[in-house]
């Protein structure tokens, strides 16, 4: 493994930061935040666990089946509710932390079985008006809320006692990982530069009658080899049509000579991912009609990034994105009317159907709002998104040049706001034409 996975964890010191910056926003009430359960796969099988993203950010804590109460009203401000350790399941699957370890090695205040969840529930939200609780989250976790509700209602017409209010803690929760801290952008940093190495390897690689799936390989034993366990998400390997799909996930085709490969995969890095997408010819030439649309895509992206600095609207990357694009359609006399008239119809929407930006951290489409006061979100420094245009003429585009046709072009670099303008965290990933042939050949 080449990457020192030690370098840039989160601290407990950073989580209890976490935990207590989220129990300052409120004046009154107790959070109860559960963790992620197993999915069973196929009959005793569960598909790999990974921990839900927000309840990770304030614990750290990878078991399933947990939940964590923050309460800043109790002796106990950190409550965590966790399979207990079990002798049996240390030898099938490996050790629990149990009570005693969410204790030592994740500083929870107290540690109490999973079991006791609902009789202490309705303890512990005894002293409160308030429940922070994300109604929809939890399949298991929500009938209980239910039942505290309807208990409280009942108890404050009998004995003068306040109802209780459910507010959701996500629009604080989200806010707070919107913003990333260094040590957040050191890990998708190292995530995208893990990617880098994947990228590569995969567009080194590249070669006709080979599967899209043994590409896929190459890629991500990459990641594996340089530290990152698993993908941010399922890699996209699309070669020829399949480019066409903007979720392609088969990856199961055979690529042929003349076609692209677009490859759109993220490393995950202790729970940080990148989200890179790259397009390039399988025999390591553009088409002079590929080469055309890659360039159109490419201008788009690059000058779109150029705006990007504190202050400007979120949608401002977008809007420069699409004019260039609409325009390089016009000058391609793909689309034939005025600019104005293509933007007022939405006439590109069949050529570029999706947004050019999400935020990017924990989950590759992070949490955080796009608009704000209905006006869109105004960027700062710390908060990192992808810019990501592209231009594609799949099975729906009809009477267009056979020269055209199956040819999906999507470039996508990640972005960190700065204080005096942007960077580009996956600068390094080749783009420009002259570089990706160079490798390819
Ligand atoms: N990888 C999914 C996306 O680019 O949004
Ligand atoms: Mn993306
Ligand atoms: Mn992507």
């Amino acid at each position: 493994m080449k990457t020192n996975s030690t370098m840039s964890k989160i601290t407990n010191k950073i989580f209890k930061e976490r935990r207590n910056r989220l129990l300052n926003m409120v004046s009154d009430g107790i959070f109860i935040l559960p963790g992620m359960h197993s999915t069973k796969r196929n009959n005793d099988v569960d598909y790999e666990f990974r921990q839900n993203s927000s309840f990770w950010y304030f614990s750290g804590f990878e078991e399933p089946d947990a939940v964590m109460i923050l309460d800043s009203k109790s002796k106990n401000q950190y409550t965590m509710f966790v399979n207990p350790y079990d002798p049996d399941m240390a030898i099938w699957v490996g050790a629990r932390s149990g009570i005693k370890g969410i204790e030592k090695n994740f500083c929870a205040d107290k540690g109490t079985s999973i079991e006791k969840l609902k009789e202490k529930l309705f303890e512990i939200t005894e002293q409160h008006e308030c429940i922070y609780y994300a109604f929809g989250d939890d399949p298991i976790i929500d009938p209980l809320i239910t039942e505290i509700l309807i208990e409280r209602r009942m108890s404050s017409e009998r004995r003068n006692k306040n109802p209780i209010q459910i507010k959701d803690p996500n629009p604080l929760i989200n806010e707070m990982r919107l913003i990333k801290t260094k040590e957040e952008i050191n890990l998708i940093q190292t995530a995208v530069d893990i990617t880098e190495k994947g990228f590569l390897k995969a567009m080194e690689a590249t070669q006709d009658g080979k599967n899209e799936f043994e590409i896929q390989a190459i890629l991500e034993y990459e990641f594996r080899i340089n530290g990152a366990k698993r993908n941010g998400y399922p890699s996209i390997v699309a070669s020829g049509k399949n480019t066409c799909t903007l979720h392609y996930i088969e990856n199961d085709s055979i690529l042929k000579n003349s076609e692209l490969l677009l490859i759109d995969a993220g490393a995950e890095f202790n729970y940080y991912t990148a989200d890179i997408t790259r397009t390039w010819p399988i025999n390591g030439v553009f088409t002079k009609a590929q080469r055309a649309i890659y360039e159109i895509v490419l201008e788009a992206q690059k000058k779109s990034i150029e705006i990007i600095k504190p202050g400007i609207p979120i949608s401002s990357v977008h809007q420069k994105a699409l004019e260039i694009i609409i325009q390089g359609l016009i000058d391609l006399k793909i689309l034939k009317d005025t600019k104005k008239n293509v933007i007022e119809n939405k006439e590109y929407i069949k050529y570029f159907m999706h947004g050019t930006s999400h935020w990017l951290g924990l989950d590759v489409h992070d949490v955080g709002n796009y608009n704000q006061n209905n006006k869109s979100t105004l960027l700062k420094p710390g908060m990192t998104f992808t810019v990501e245009p592209g231009i594609y003429f799949g099975e729906n585009i009809k009477n267009i040049s056979t020269k055209y046709k199956n040819i999906g072009i999507r470039i996508e670099d990640n972005i960190l706001v700065t204080n005096s303008g942007h960077k580009i965290l996956s600068n390094n990933i080749p783009k420009e034409i002259v570089d990706i042939e160079k490798i390819l050949k």
